[in-house]
């Protein structure tokens, strides 16, 4: 029997590999796009017009929308990935965050029940390690208790609860994934690990002088998106409805993972000076780099505008359950792997684009995280 699976979120980083993995299941895969000026959308691209892939438009803070397209695709299963996903915006934009990334959970467990699906859908909720926050143990785990530390996760946290209520109140099969930060070549630029990877590969390449980072001493345990989507499915396959973490059970800091993307860029980096007088300096270059960048050179340095009011430091999972209940191998992709498929692909691309391209993007993702009042 093909199944029905509706996507929210589908042209997000999470959206687009659970698109491929689906349909490569035989899955009939819907997913909902909102309107904008411009039609972008590049994670999705390769998918658009194949069979039994199909697109609609709704918004997560309308209602109706999402009310009147449960009804017309009667999903077996929905995963609920479309969420004002950046934490430092939402503390720019936290009454928008809180709409689709709280209320909006409420909305999809709505739809369903509107249209009586709800003993036969399941819903999978895209939740977060951010509800840690300012974490109270580590490794984390299911019974870590929560302190959210963010407007972001404030909203989360609505949307893990209210699934939970669902779940017990109504006997519906939903669950929260809580997934740790998982990162690939499709991840938006404008977070860490990607604005990392672009800015080597530009730097290595003569067409940045410079990256600006925040809390270099921040902790992340740092997995690989591709991996993660199976999970997403495998918690919608297991017999009963639970929550999990989704993780790596290994930790690194912002530092170390520019110090390995410029190593695999052919820049060898040693750091000097402290907090925000820290910098990145060029110890040794390979023979691909650009004549530009010479020995001594500051190509990291700490700009206090990407500090956050309050900021999650010390995030590490314990992903015993996943690896015990839904069989799950969170090592397919070590973090090593991750820092050096994410750099060849970001040196390739930087490589393709011309120089003045790149200096615009550079200056308009900047622009953009740092907010315009900045
Ligand atoms: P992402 O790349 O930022 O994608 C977010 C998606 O949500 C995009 O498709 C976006 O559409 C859509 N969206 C935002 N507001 C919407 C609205 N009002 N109506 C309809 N769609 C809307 O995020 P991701 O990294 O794939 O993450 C997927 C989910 O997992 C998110 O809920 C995120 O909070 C959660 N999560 C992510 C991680 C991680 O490390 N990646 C970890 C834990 C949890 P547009 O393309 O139109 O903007
Ligand atoms: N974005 C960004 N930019 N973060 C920086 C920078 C910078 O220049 N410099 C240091 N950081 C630090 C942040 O302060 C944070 O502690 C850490 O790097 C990771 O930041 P992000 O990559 O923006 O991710 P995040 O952990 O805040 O949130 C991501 O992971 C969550 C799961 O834990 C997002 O994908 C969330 O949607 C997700 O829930």
């Amino acid at each position: 029997m093909t199944k029905t699976a509706l996507i929210t979120g589908v042209t997000g980083q999470d959206g687009s590999y659970l698109s491929e993995f689906l349909l490569a299941r035989g899955y009939e895969v819907h997913g909902i796009i909102r309107r904008s000026s411009v039609d972008y959308r590049e994670r999705i691209a390769h998918l658009e017009g194949t069979p039994h892939f199909h697109l609609h438009y709704a918004d997560m803070s309308d209602s109706m929308s999402l009310v009147k397209l449960v009804g017309k695709v009667q999903p077996d299963e929905i995963y609920n990935l479309a969420a004002q996903s950046h934490v430092q915006v939402s503390f720019d934009a936290p009454e928008f965050t809180a709409d689709v990334d709280a209320v909006g959970v409420l909305r999809i467990l709505e739809a369903v029940r509107t249209n009586h699906l709800e003993k036969t859908c399941k819903i999978y909720q895209a939740s977060t390690s951010e509800l840690y926050g300012k974490v109270e143990e580590v490794p984390q785990s299911e019974t870590t208790p929560f302190h959210p530390y963010s407007p972001y996760a404030v909203a989360k946290l609505y949307g893990y609860w209210i699934i939970k209520e669902y779940r017990e109140a109504y006997d519906m099969f939903c669950c929260s994934g809580i997934l740790f930060n998982h990162e690939s070549e499709r991840r938006g630029e404008t977070f860490v690990t990607r604005k990392i990877t672009l800015a080597a590969a530009r730097i290595a390449q003569g067409k940045q002088d410079c990256l600006y980072l925040g809390n270099l001493d921040s902790l992340r345990d740092w997995g690989y998106a591709k991996d993660y989507v199976e999970c997403m499915w495998l918690i919608l396959q297991h017999e009963t409805p639970e929550d999990f973490v989704i993780a790596t059970g290994v930790q690194h800091s912002v530092r170390e993972f520019a110090t390995l993307a410029f190593h695999h860029a052919g820049i060898e980096l040693r750091w000097e000076g402290e907090g925000v007088n820290e910098k990145g300096i060029v110890e040794r270059v390979n023979e691909l780099t650009n004549e530009r960048v010479k020995v001594g050179d500051v190509v990291v340095a700490v700009s206090p505008d990407f500090y956050r009011p309050t900021d999650v430091v010390n995030l590490l999972g314990d992903p015993s359950k996943a690896k015990r209940e839904l069989g799950w191998n969170p090592q397919t992709t070590s973090f090593e792997q991750l820092v050096e498929l994410m750099v060849a692909h970001d040196m390739k691309k930087v490589a393709a684009d011309d120089a003045a391209a790149e200096i615009r993007k550079v200056n308009l993702a900047e622009f953009l995280e740092k907010g315009i009042d900045k």
